[in-house]
């Protein structure tokens, strides 16, 4: 059956912002932070502490971690792609990180500069520094179903990452389906894989919505027994070295499904609505959720 409760990770500040062109103030960051975080999410991806060369975006994190270090109710996460970027975010106040390998070679050097053994050398250093301080590591997969150069992915490649992030130490993995091309005729077959070496419980699904195939395999995946999701407030989102994926699916869709379904998720779609309309104003465009543009019809 399935789940009563889902916990959904918003990656709206990360995700959504790292690919925008128009650059988004730190304070707007900083209120788009809170307003999610008062709507009710349990988790909110605030930033990255990467190369600023790579994602320009995103190069105020640590002003952006140090205004967050007291806002209540929801966990912030943030991406370290190195030790650097652990100690840097740690420095900030993060008391969460994430990790984020590939399940693609050609990715993992487009997007982070090294081989796939490479970066699991470096996030065993993370894994091992953050268990010291007793700091949770996240561990993310990309190109789960398909990957932008090298096209359809094994399963086995997916599992084979998963596993080796989950062995250093990563409490949860999310699988993240980096281009959007899957179906649920393929995303079914990859879970079912990592489902074999990884407990259900521990996994988590990052759909982007490139091909409108997200809403679907978020409800297989909740079919096969996973109840984490991860969203992008207004569908905001996509990865600068991933030319042809487009946005995260929307959170509010994902809420209006949830709920449609009697699944609970402790958020407050009107609270959510109003943030994603809030940074939709600001990057000066039309929401890419449906549900936020029929409800604010209404
Ligand atoms: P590199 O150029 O190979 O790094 O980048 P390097 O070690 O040779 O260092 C080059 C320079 O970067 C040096 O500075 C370092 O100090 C600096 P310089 O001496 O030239 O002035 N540097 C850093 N600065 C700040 N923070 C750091 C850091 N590390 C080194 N942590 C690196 C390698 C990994 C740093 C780079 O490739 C990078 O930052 N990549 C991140 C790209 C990224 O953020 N992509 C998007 C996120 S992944 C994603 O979107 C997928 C996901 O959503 C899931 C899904 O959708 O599937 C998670
Ligand atoms: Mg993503």
């Amino acid at each position: 059956g399935l789940p009563k409760f889902v916990k959904i990770v918003e990656v709206g500040p990360r995700d959504g912002l790292q690919n925008e062109k128009i650059t988004i103030s730190t304070s707007v960051k900083i209120e788009l932070i809170q307003k999610l975080a008062s709507s009710g999410l349990p988790v909110v991806e605030a930033t990255s502490f990467v190369s600023p060369k790579w994602v320009p975006q995103l190069a105020d994190a640590k002003d952006v971690m140090k205004a967050i270090k007291d806002v209540e109710g929801a966990r912030f996460p943030v991406l370290t792609p190195n030790l650097k970027g652990f100690e840097a975010a740690v420095a900030s106040g993060a008391k969460e990180v994430a990790v984020f390998a590939s399940a693609s070679e050609s990715f993992s050097l487009s997007n982070i500069n090294c081989s796939i053994e490479e970066s699991l050398n470096r996030y065993r250093d993370v894994t091992h520094a953050a268990k010291r301080l007793s700091i949770p590591v996240r561990g993310y997969v990309s190109c789960v179903v398909g990957c932008p150069v090298e096209g359809s992915v094994p399963p086995s490649k997916v599992a084979y990452v998963a596993k080796e992030l989950y062995d250093m130490g990563c409490y949860e993995i999310s699988l993240g389906d980096t281009i959007g091309v899957g179906t649920p005729g393929t995303v079914t077959p990859m879970l079912e894989v990592v489902m074999s070496v990884i407990p259900v419980e521990k996994l988590a699904v990052h759909f982007h919505d490139t091909y409108g195939q997200s809403l679907a395999n978020i409800l297989v995946s909740l079919q096969m027994g996973i109840s984490t999701v991860d969203s992008s407030v207004a569908g905001l989102g996509g990865c600068p070295y991933a030319k042809c994926a487009s946005g995260n699916v929307a959170t509010e869709d994902v809420v209006y499904m949830l709920h449609g379904l009697g699944i609970k998720t402790n958020v407050d779609l009107s609270k959510l609505m109003a943030a994603g309309d809030f940074i939709c104003k600001h990057l000066e465009r039309q929401s890419g959720s449906k549900t936020a543009i029929a409800l604010s019809r209404i």
